[in-house]
């Protein structure tokens, strides 16, 4: 059986040959292009190319590109599984010509691949063609032996290619194949999505572009872009080895098969017809669709391409309960995949570990809830077969969307398995209602507090403005605008917030009067200066405009030192690491990015090692504007998933083999000027993504001198415990001859406040290092403290159940008879009973209610006597369940003594306060 990897060089091979540069795959998030989620095709790398916006040194290209069809205009998720040649993920070969060779060479070297290289029989080949390509129609049969009678036409829906609602298309020539085992399918099987006869390969002659509005335009050259399935063309290879007899099938092929077997092997269950292998095929699909994605740098989330990525996985676990998995196991099929996908796409081998890690973290997640969803999934069913409904309502698939994280296309397809469907309209209308109250909570959080800008973006030439701010902290300037407190000018030093780097504050001397500005803000590339007050300036007026040049250093520190740390995350924890947002102020910097476990403090150290020594370095930070698509190819360079870039790019160096950013910001001229980098504060901020706080120069010194005040507050409180422990003590041996322990107060050794000045890391470390140990003095005499009254209340405890008179002192009287409701220190349940029975015997007439904690779970103890029990009614189960309840828990016993358990400590004593009120129900 020819390998798969065969048949991908042999496409390479051929068109390498024919002149074409044998490209990489693009990675499957497109970059820099907002119209699109995913990959959807071969052709999306050379957009621009066909829309005439960019250039490649080459006129022909051949590849095999990484593809995702799962949302927009090409989705083939609802078929994945149910058939056996449509994927989510699938490698498309293809070649492409830019305004080179057209129709004429496409088809015939498709030809030649095909039925010279490949063998494919001639006679169960069909070409179509789009209805008025007459051009086509007639190179069929110039340039090719075709049955003449296997040229077919077709219409829009299948013959004319558009990459998504906008961009490059034009009508396009399709080669399908007849598989049946005779070989004679009729020609209304083409096109009929039938497994029988599938499409293997796609000619599109580019000439279009489809506008925002929907128009057709011509464009400047004409192209060819192709795309064959490489999965559908190895299983037609295979049925042609098998001589047509056994029926196609992609997972049939070697690029599916070590996938099957090991699940398989995991399962247990056998690949063969029925639920369980739809439910192996939807799952081998989905993993491909997973590791590519994450590897590529998207991560399962709530959002967006995420969300998709999230309902993929929901739906492969969802297929997996069919298989009775219940454990994670999907994220164990990724070691198989890099095993025979690693050496083409060295990207899942890479970043193995972490493409396991997040899809097992989102199984977890979700396999939480699976069950229960699939419960009240059965139960809605169940009513509505009651009710002969057939429609599940909106609110039912809100609540299997909203608690149990079901996806509404997995609610649709378990709803369809049993020929039930959903009201996807009442679904979205609470939707919408969920969104605008997250908004309005957002809101009234105070997160849209920024007021809006006014200004109409219409008004705002971008190519009026010029930023004078990456050299200058002052300068003078023209008024084009000014509208109440908002101002533009024609050049400014003031940077508007972007890309993290928040905006400039400072002053504009506007006629001899100075004005505040508290924010710089940017609308359609244009700086927007918001003043304190309101100012009414004619536009033309020169003004001098100068930023608070302390402060915008301060925020430079950070903004290099966000650079570095990006780096030193990406070699310390892995490639993965990629900047999902960060905040670059005067104080602090806040990264983000997707990391599956919390950062231990040995990489916090080795990644502020890292940092502190490129700083140290004194390297030079520089920039340079180049054209998008040089900067792009710069190896390792970092930009940002679903930003749009100009043709030009600015982009910020830091040592061309440590650091290069796509940046718009303003850094410190070398790093030396970031002074000290200091990691304070990492954390989780949704699940898979990290966030790290940290300081520099100015920071530093601030944190310095609250961590001083810390560990003198620490100091007051350690003086006030030992003064607590003393007087705990003396209560202490009122009650035991026991000599306790004394305890030495250790040495404080003063602090310097004087080296908060100067601050190097020596100094910095010194003073953690004191504050740490003040803590731990702090702590241990905190538990100090807790043990001396723990043994307090034993020691009372113990002396009163030597002497239950004592306590029945406490009872009150309740309708004749005595009921003492009690909190005491045991060690045990046989404690507990033992004295419930020294109660029971002491009591005379009574009801006794005993709580503890032992463990931290609370313990209920309650005796009736048999007077209470025969002529009142009242059985100590019964008391005791009660009070349990109020303190989360249960249980019960027999009339005369019974135990309960709960699981909420902090309840008791208000539970044991209800004892009265819960017996006096009970009475008769
Ligand atoms: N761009 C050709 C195809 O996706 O079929």
């Amino acid at each position: 059986m020819k390998p798969s990897r065969e048949i991908r060089n042999d496409f390479l091979k051929f068109f390498e040959e024919r002149g074409h540069r044998i490209v990489p795959s693009a990675p499957v998030i497109p970059h820099g292009d907002p119209t699109l989620l995913f990959t959807n095709a071969g052709m999306n790398q050379f957009k621009d190319v066909f829309l005439g916006e960019g250039k490649r040194d080459y006129t022909r290209a051949a590849d095999t590109q990484k593809c995702i069809r799962v949302s927009g205009k090409h989705n083939d998720l609802e078929e994945v599984g149910r058939d056996t040649y449509h994927h989510t993920f699938f490698e498309m070969l293809g070649n492409w010509s830019f305004g080179d060779y057209y129709k004429r060479e496409a088809i015939q070297w498709a030809w030649e691949l095909l039925t010279g290289v490949w063998k494919l029989p001639k006679e169960r080949l069909w070409a179509t063609v789009f209805t008025t390509d007459d051009e086509a129609h007639a190179l069929w049969q110039e340039v090719t032996d075709i049955d003449p009678s296997h040229i077919l036409r077709f219409g829009e829906k299948e013959n004319f290619w558009e990459m998504g609602d906008t961009g490059p298309c034009g009508p396009c020539s399709e080669i399908h194949m007849d598989l049946t085992p005779e070989g004679n399918a009729p020609a209304d099987l083409v096109n009929a999505d039938d497994p029988r006869v599938i499409e293997i390969w796609n000619l599109v002659f580019i000439q279009n572009n489809r506008t925002n509005q929907g128009d057709l335009e011509p464009l400047p050259a004409k192209h060819v872009d192709t795309g064959m399935g490489f999965e559908r063309i190895c299983a037609a290879l295979k049925c042609m080895e098998n001589e047509f007899k056994i029926p196609p099938s992609n997972y049939d092929t070697d690029v599916f098969t070590p996938l099957i077997s090991t699940l398989r092997d995991i399962t247990g269950k056998p690949y063969k017809d029925g639920n369980d292998q739809v439910a192996m095929r939807v799952i081998s699909d989905h993993v491909r669709a997973l590791t590519f994605a994450i590897a590529d740098g998207a991560i399962p989330s709530n959002e967006g391409r995420g969300y998709v990525l999230r309902r993929i996985l929901r739906r492969a676990a969802r297929f997996g309960r069919n298989l009775e998995m219940r454990d994670p196991f999907i994220y164990r099929l990724v070691d198989v995949l890099v095993v025979t996908m690693g050496d083409v796409f060295p990207e899942i081998k890479e970043q193995q570990s972490h493409i396991e890690r997040v899809i097992k973290s989102e199984e977890e997640g979700f396999n939480a809830t699976l069950d229960r969803g699939l419960e009240i999934f059965t139960e809605i069913i169940e009513k509505m077969k009651t009710s002969g409904e057939n429609t599940i309502p909106g609110d039912d698939v809100f609540k299997l969307y909203d608690t149990y994280g079901f996806p509404v296309d997995l609610t649709a397809l378990l709803a369809r398995e049993r020929g039930f469907t959903i009201d996807e309209q009442g679904f979205e209308r609470l939707m919408t209602e969920q969104r605008e109250r997250s908004r309005d909570v957002k809101k009234s959080a105070g997160d849209d507090s920024r007021p809006a800008i006014t200004i109409e973006s219409s008004i705002l030439k971008p190519e009026q403005f010029t930023f004078t701010g990456y050299g200058n902290f002052e300068s003078s300037a023209r008024v084009i605008l000014a509208d109440n407190n908002l101002l533009v000018l024609a050049e400014s030093p003031f940077y508007a917030e972007a890309g993290g780097q928040i905006g400039d504050t400072g002053e504009i001397q506007i006629n001899g009067k100075t004005y505040r500005v508290i924010d710089t803000q940017k609308k359609n590339n244009v700086s927007i200066h918001i003043l304190d007050e309101p100012a009414e300036i004619t536009p033309g007026t020169e003004v001098t405009a100068r930023i608070d040049k302390k402060r915008r250093v301060d925020i430079q520190r950070n903004h290099s030192a966000t650079h570095i740390v990006h780096e030193a995350l990406r070699q310390i924890l892995g490639t993965h690491v990629q900047q999902q947002g960060s905040l670059v102020a005067p104080d602090r910097l806040r990264f983000d990015f997707p990391h599956f476990s919390k950062i231990s403090a040995e990489e916090l150290r080795d990644i502020e090692q890292m940092v502190n020594e490129k700083i140290k370095e004194s390297i030079p930070v520089e920039d340079a504007i180049l054209p998008y698509d040089e900067a792009r190819k710069i190896p390792n360079v970092k930009m940002f998933f679903g930003e749009k870039y100009g043709d030009e790019v600015r982009i910020v160096i830091i040592d061309e083999k440590f650091s290069v950013e796509f940046c718009g910001g303003t850094h410190v001229p070398r790093t030396d000027d970031i002074g000290l980098f200091k990691i304070i504060h990492e954390s989780s901020i949704a699940s898979g993504v990290r966030r790290i706080e940290a300081l520099t120069g100015e920071g530093i010194k601030r944190y310095i001198h609250e961590k001083i005040q810390e560990a003198e507050q620490t100091e007051e409180n350690i003086t006030k415990k030992f003064e607590e422990i003393s007087s705990l003590q003396e209560e202490l041996s009122k009650y035991t001859e026991e000599k306790q322990q004394q305890l030495t107060r250790p040495s404080l050794g003063a602090i310097d406040t004087s080296i908060a000045d100067s601050i190097t890391e020596a100094n910095l470390h010194r003073i953690e290092e004191l504050v740490r140990e003040r803590k731990s003095i702090d702590d241990e005499l905190t538990q100090a403290a807790r043990d001396l009254r723990k043994q307090i209340t034993k020691h009372k405890s113990r002396s009163a159940i030597q002497n239950i008179d004592s306590y029945l002192e406490q009872a009150i009287s309740l309708n004749g008879f005595k009921l003492l409701t009690l909190q005491l220190e045991v060690d045990s349940m046989d404690e507990l009973k033992s004295f419930g029975d020294s109660l029971r015997a002491k009591i005379g007439s009574g009801v006794g209610v005993i709580g503890t904690v032992i463990n931290d779970k609370v313990q209920l103890l309650c005796v009736v006597t048999d007077d209470l029990i025969q002529e009142r009614k009242l059985q100590a189960g019964k008391i005791v369940g009660e009070v349990a309840k109020l303190v989360g828990g249960g249980g019960g016993g027999r009339p005369h003594l019974a135990t309960a358990g709960g699981r909420e400590p902090e309840k008791l004593s208000d539970a044991l306060k209800e004892v009265r009120r819960i017996v006096g129900s009970m009475l008769e």
